[in-house]
């Protein structure tokens, strides 16, 4: 008796907790579907980040699922800033090859999602030009992401493909760059996502055989079975008469679905609206698709006459070729339609009769319930590339109401049966000119800007390419030849071509190798007019390569600053294969008779310290010294960061920074020092230069990232004061600049020591940010200082604020102090900002493209050109 009680007890107690756990689940609404496989990989990235939409994205450095690649020659790139409509998860890094790599899902078996995330604009011209398999399918064929985006107009787009991974196999997804002889063309990829997805959501299943859910084959047979080694590539999925639904509000499998009113209904139709209705699922699982899908639709309204005469169309432009699958969902959400026969029509898929009565409260059994219907249709390549699929509804006469609706679509490509899913006739870019004669092109010469990495943005190179040609032909006419010399140094994207016949390079082909005669011919004999800059490692000269098509710059080492030949290979290697925005890319190498050659990018705008004082220059206004700062930031943080063992600077000063023709900062000279390749050792130990040595290193001879940190403080101090770093004409106390900031920050007069021309026109709060900043970043103590991470975070924060008050800007000028403490609580006072904050850009300001960088007048620039031949750039 007793026993009997308590096992009702033990039955009551469980049900209860299975209650209550099922409604505690409900309530924090688990997605109907939850994927086993859910990798999202932020490819070129080091670290994990989250999304806007808080997906987590695991950076592909270090992961375990690669990239593994024949030579390790791809490398990560940072995307140059974006706009801002593009998401920076995943889209600010990708990974770059000029060959083939491959990633690695070990998933369960079964069905996937693999989404491809591309954004081309960022990193190059129109040199991508790539094949994409996985396993044996051939997912994009001759592809090129900036093609792509070029005809339709979207920054950033993702590929969507279905594969079902069979058991004991893994996912391998392979990027195959195509190659030539003439063009070097590279693979690319910002983020890849794998999710699982139920085994009959659109492959045919046992179940949906049982069920007689199997496709019809529209005009060739009532049935085609979607089987397991076909892929999907998913063309168009609209949530009809609804808006977009973002990926985290899909049902568990992360599917985006688009607006669907606009684009491809191409006949009248009404959106009817009932909020308050609920639906009742009892044909199709939950997770087919969202509710919002099946909440909005698109009918064709109550006019009896228009609607017996005309169809609800629907129009899709696609390849031809292949079939697709077209997949209807449908949903009654009228209160009205709530019997069968009530709203009846004809479905015709590309103008064939696909389902001769469709009534949906009869498939459904009920109104408010959900369901859905697939067709397959061929769509034959009939000498056209693309073909419009149409999708028609036509109501019957037979109905109670001449009407028609539908709630959601979906239109995936079917691989052929050799596992293909690419159109096949894609011609890779190439400028016609280039390919069909070489001699057309030898009017543009250009700048080798960091291979893949700084290259520009299409958007921006148009631009420019257009300022530049009103802005020469409007100063000097078309034909002086002071204009086609400034055109010169706009890139051209087609021609960084390095011909592969004399290139025996390094693997990689990241950097080439270059024969002793060929540096010749470049430097002219090493012509003493050439020189660009000159340090205690010998002479920089401007040189020209590829048959005068392209500026270099080359650095000749001094016999007496060389090192072993093996040490010298073994760091060339290590460099080149650093590739970043904001470093200066090593372009080749040549270690001929002796001679010890490094051949860099050429940089238009010399160095930062060129622009700051005792120079011809223009000032540069704040917000330019702000964001150059950000960018030499940026490349020390991709030094420290990109390898397992942080590569350190050792000489971060103002002539190492140095800046294109867009005003890019680049840092330059990275892991010389190691090498003792530097100008200006220090000591046999302690290396750097006087005035930006961190003391802490000094002392204990250790050295850390900190100390690139130290130095970054005081060209931060540099670019505040416009002043050396180190001044033996002053007396004691101003000499070291760091120290002489220190003291001024302390007794409330740092305002005072600022370059005048910076007088009245930084903003307050910037102002405090970037004191601050510097200082904490010449603090006394490694430990003390920021992470350069640290410092970029807040170099960005102060040119928001400088930006801002830039955008808010007092027309009343009126001094504004304000007071902050220091680190030791003295408060200091300052009187920077006197309203008028708006920097005296006289010319364009192309601050809207891609790089987010402002550019001064074209006037400014052909200034800085003119006198860039002096000998202290690149010193
Ligand atoms: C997938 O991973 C994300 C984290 O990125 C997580 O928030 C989500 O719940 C996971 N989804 C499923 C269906 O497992
Ligand atoms: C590629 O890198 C990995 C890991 O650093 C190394 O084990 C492998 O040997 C390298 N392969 C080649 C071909 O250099
Ligand atoms: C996928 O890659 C792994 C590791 O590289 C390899 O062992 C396997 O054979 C590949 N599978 C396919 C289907 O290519
Ligand atoms: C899958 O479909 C293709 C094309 O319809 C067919 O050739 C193949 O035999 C099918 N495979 C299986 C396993 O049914
Ligand atoms: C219905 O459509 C027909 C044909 O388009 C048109 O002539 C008629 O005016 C419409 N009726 C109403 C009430 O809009
Ligand atoms: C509706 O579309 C079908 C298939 O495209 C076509 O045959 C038919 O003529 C159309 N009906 C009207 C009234 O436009
Ligand atoms: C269907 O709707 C009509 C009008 O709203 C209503 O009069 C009728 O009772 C409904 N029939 C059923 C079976 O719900
Ligand atoms: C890719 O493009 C090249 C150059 O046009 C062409 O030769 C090749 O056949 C194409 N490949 C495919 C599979 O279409």
């Amino acid at each position: 008796m007793k026993n009997h009680s308590m096992l009702t007890h033990f039955f009551f107690i469980f049900f209860l907790s299975f209650f209550l756990l099922h409604h505690i689940t409900v309530a924090t609404s688990t997605p109907p579907y939850i994927a086993v496989d859910n990798i999202t990989l932020d490819c070129g990235s080091f670290d994990n980040s989250k999304a806007t939409d808080e997906r987590d994205w695991i950076g592909d450095m270090g992961s375990k699922y690669g990239p593994m690649e024949q030579n390790n020659e791809s490398y990560s790139s940072e995307a140059q800033r974006q706009a801002s409509s593009v998401e920076s998860i995943p889209y600010s890094t990708a990974r770059l090859s000029y060959s083939q790599f491959t990633y690695v899902f070990p998933v369960t078996p079964g069905p996937k999602f693999v989404r491809l995330y591309f954004h081309s604009a960022a990193y190059s011209g129109f040199k991508d030009f790539f094949t994409v398999k996985a396993g044996s399918y051939t997912l994009l064929r001759n592809f090129s992401a900036s093609i792509y985006t070029d005809s339709s107009d979207e920054k950033s787009f993702v590929k969507e493909f279905c594969i079902n991974v069979e058991k004991n196999k893994k996912l391998n997804l392979t990027f195959i760059p195509f190659t030539s002889d003439s063009i070097r063309y590279y693979a690319f990829i910002n983020g890849i996502e794998v999710v699982s997805m139920p085994m009959d959501l659109y492959y045919t299943s046992s179940s949906s055989i049982i069920e007689g859910k199997v496709p019809v084959y529209v005009g060739q047979a009532p049935q085609f079975y979607i089987n397991d080694s076909m892929a999907l590539e998913m063309v168009y999925r609209l949530n009809i008469g609804g808006s977009s639904i973002p990926p985290m509000e899909d049902t568990g499998m992360f599917r985006q679905w688009s607006e669907g009113i606009k684009d491809n209904l191409l006949s009248h139709g009404t959106i009817p609206r009932d909020p308050s209705l609920e639906l009742k699922y009892s044909k199709i699982p939950k997770y087919i698709a969202p509710e919002a899908v099946y909440l909005s639709a698109a009918t064709m309204g109550p006019n009896r006459t228009r609607n017996s005469m005309s169809n609800l169309t629907w129009g899709f432009p696609v390849e031809t070729g292949f079939n697709y699958l077209v997949r209807l969902h449908f949903c009654e959400i009228e209160s009205r339609i709530n019997v069968s026969g009530t709203r009846v029509f004809t479905i015709y898929v590309d103008y064939q009769l696909a389902e001769e009565t469709a009534d949906v409260i009869s498939w459904a059994d009920n109104s408010y319930t959900p369901y859905y219907k697939d067709y397959v249709v061929m769509i034959q390549n009939k000498g056209e590339d693309s073909h419009t699929l149409a999708i028609d509804l036509h109501p019957r006469t037979d109905a109670t109401f001449r009407d028609a609706i539908l709630n959601g679509v979906e239109v995936f490509k079917l691989s052929d049966p050799s596992g293909n899913l690419a159109r096949l006739n894609m011609v890779p870019p190439q400028q016609p000119a280039l390919a069909a004669n070489k001699s057309k092109t030898k009017k543009t010469m250009f700048i080798a800007i960091g291979s893949g990495v700084g290259f520009l943005v299409v958007a921006t190179l148009v631009c420019f390419l257009v300022l530049c040609k009103l802005k020469r032909t409007e100063r000097y006419g078309s034909y002086h030849p002071r204009a086609k010399w400034w055109c010169w140094f706009w890139p051209d994207p087609y021609k960084r071509e390095f011909s592969r016949r004399t290139a025996s390079s390094l693997p990689g082909e990241l950097c080439r190798y270059f024969r002793l005669d060929e540096i010749k011919t470049a430097t002219n004999n090493f012509n003493e007019d050439l020189i660009v800059g000159a340090g205690g490692f010998g002479n920089v000269y401007k040189g020209l390569i590829e048959q005068g098509n392209i500026v270099v710059a080359i650095k000749r080492m001094k016999q007496e600053s060389q090192q072993g030949a093996h040490e010298f290979m073994t760091e060339i290697e290590m460099l080149s294969k650093l590739r970043h925005v904001h470093l200066v890319s090593l372009i080749g190498y040549c270690n001929d008779e002796g001679e010890m050659i490094l051949v860099y990018d050429y940089m238009t705008n010399g160095t930062l310290r060129h622009h700051l004082y005792d120079t011809p220059n223009d000032p540069l206004t704040w917000k330019q010294r702000l964001q150059i700062c950000i960018g030499a930031a940026r490349g020390l943080h991709y030094l420290h960061t990109c390898t397992k063992h942080p590569i350190i600077h050792r000489d971060v000063k103002t002539t190492n920074i140095l800046l294109d023709e867009k005003w890019v900062s680049k840092v330059s000279d990275f892991g010389l020092s190691k090498m003792g390749l530097d100008n200006t050792a220090v000591s046999t130990l302690v290396k750097g230069t006087w005035g930006y040595l961190d003391p802490d290193y000094a002392r204990r001879q250790q050295l850390t990232e900190k100390s690139d940190v130290y130095s970054f403080g005081v060209v931060m101090f540099e670019v505040l004061c416009a002043r050396k770093a180190l001044n033996q004409r002053l007396q004691q106390e101003e000499r070291n600049l760091a120290s002489w900031a220190r003291k001024c920050i302390e007794r409330g007069t740092i305002s005072e020591i600022i370059d005048p021309y910076l007088m009245n026109k930084i903003a307050p709060e910037c102002f405090k940010v970037y004191v601050e900043l510097a200082e904490s970043c010449v603090g006394d103590h490694g430990i003390e200082r920021p992470t350069m991470n640290d410092v970029m975070e807040k170099l960005e924060f102060a040119l928001e604020l400088q930006e801002y008050a830039e955008a808010t800007k007092d027309t009343d000028s009126k001094v504004v102090s304000f007071h902050v403490a220091t680190a030791n609580g003295a408060p200091w006072y300052n009187s920077v900002y006197h309203g008028q904050v708006l920097e005296s850009s006289s010319g364009t300001e192309l601050s809207t493209v891609n790089t987010g960088l402002s550019y001064p007048g074209l006037d400014s620039i052909t200034t800085s050109i003119t006198s860039q031949d002096d000998s202290s750039a690149y010193a």
